[in-house]
């Protein structure tokens, strides 16, 4: 798939066929694209947690809010993490964020490019997240990513639709982009 078709193609799935295993080789090839993204001095501040035990995906599902339910269905749960140790200063504080950004949309690109759906997610309990996996403290989860094969015969997405944004409706060029000069709408 090319670069910028697997871009276009890539959208939040919200339901996973659990019983399609994702393989090891896919996996890896996901989490070396993940961490091939460009940050702020090099610092790669980020961390991926890969779940894919039935209790260690029991301790994630229990730690998502219930606008997330969906992800019971997904055989893969990635965590991205900041790593602490890796910023320090107001600069680095800046651009953690957004080096972790870099990298998770780096995942969901390469995922798709490999036949694989992705949903990034926020709606969990940090708290209980932390807990569940035992993460250390230097780490701090960012967003959850769900990942599998879609399902074929799709029963939860539909009925979830609107609650979970799932309507993938992109705004339009000329309001998001400017040439030269913006101008006030
Ligand atoms: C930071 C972030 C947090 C998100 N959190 C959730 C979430 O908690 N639950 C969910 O179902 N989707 C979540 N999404 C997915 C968005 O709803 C989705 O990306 C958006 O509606 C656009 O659809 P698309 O991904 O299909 O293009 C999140 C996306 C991002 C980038």
């Amino acid at each position: 798939m090319e670069t910028l078709e697997a871009i276009k193609k890539r959208h939040s799935v919200r339901e996973y066929n659990l019983n399609k295993k994702v393989e090891q080789e896919k996996l890896n090839k996901i989490l070396e694209a993940a961490i091939s993204a460009p940050s702020g001095m090099n610092r790669q501040p980020w961390h991926f947690l890969v779940v894919q035990t039935e209790k260690n995906r029991k301790k994630v599902l229990e730690a998502n809010l219930l606008v997330n339910k969906w992800m019971n269905t997904a055989p893969v749960i990635i965590i991205a993490l900041a790593d602490s140790k890796a910023f320090y200063g107001r600069e680095s504080e800046k651009t953690y964020l957004f080096d972790v950004g870099l990298a998770v949309e780096n995942l969901l690109i390469a995922a798709t490019d490999l036949g694989l759906g992705t949903c990034v997610t926020i709606g969990f309990d940090e708290k209980k997240l932390r807990e569940g996996l035992k993460i250390p403290d230097r780490y701090i989860p960012i967003v959850v990513i769900a990942l599998g094969y879609e399902a074929e015969n799709k029963i939860i997405e539909p009925l979830i639709k609107g609650i979970t944004h799932s309507i993938n409706k992109k705004k339009n060029f000329e309001e998001v982009v400017s040439f030269e000069k913006i101008e006030e709408i």
